[in-house]
């Protein structure tokens, strides 16, 4: 059966990360930011050296479990991540992390085929498998219909912008939500 949102035929082969993987992974990341808009093009240059210097580590000691999705020909459709983050223990919940799904990015040929589906699913069973009951991301516009169809909820998280520019930065991306919401 052919997707109606995109008719190629959908099959995304899901593979976990490795370090040889990690220019792939930053190219996506410094992607996903400049789709979901509102940095700067220095913001974005800096972004991707940071965040090459934070991802390398966290891979290597598997705290952050990252996720390819390939064509049948080995090229990169996508990629996604979850980050086992240090967190507080709560009652009846006493684990010290929190699975934290980032960097979720599909190029634009390749969407609508579920890639994004397919790593969310796989991050979700390797959390089930680890013992967590839950996990957590930021949605952007883009992402938030995807989430809220395979079962996403809400939180009651709020947040506070300490500055101006971050406070134009959440009312933009709120209104962004909003207007894809229709
Ligand atoms: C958001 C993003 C990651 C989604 O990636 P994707 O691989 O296209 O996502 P999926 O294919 O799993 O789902 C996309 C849509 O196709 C539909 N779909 C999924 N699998 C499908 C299939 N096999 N057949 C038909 N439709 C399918 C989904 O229901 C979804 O519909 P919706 O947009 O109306 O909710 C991608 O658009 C992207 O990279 N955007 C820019 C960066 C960004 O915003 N990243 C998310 C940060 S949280």
């Amino acid at each position: 059966m052919t997707s109606p949102r995109n008719a190629a035929p959908p099959n995304p082969r899901l593979r976990r990360a490795t370090l040889e993987d990690v220019d792939l992974l930053v190219a996506h990341r410094v992607a996903m930011f400049r789709e979901m808009g509102g940095r700067s093009r220095a913001a974005l240059a800096r972004h991707g050296p940071e965040y090459l210097a934070w991802l390398v580590p966290r891979l290597v000691s598997a705290e952050l479990v990252a996720f390819v999705a390939e064509d049948a020909k080995g090229v990169a459709m996508g990629t996604g991540a979850v980050w086992f983050r240090p967190s507080h223990p709560g009652p009846g919940s006493p684990a010290r992390r929190s699975p934290y799904i980032l960097s979720m990015y599909t190029v634009p040929a390749a969407r609508g085929r579920g890639v994004a589906t397919d790593i969310v699913n796989q991050v979700s069973a390797l959390s089930r498998r680890l013992g967590y009951g839950r996990v957590g991301l930021h949605a952007s516009a883009m992402g938030r219909g995807v989430y809220a169809r395979m079962g996403f909820l809400p939180t009651t998280e709020m947040q506070f912008p300490l500055t101006a520019t971050e406070r134009r930065r959440m009312l933009r991306s709120r209104a962004a939500m909003e207007a894809r919401r229709g």
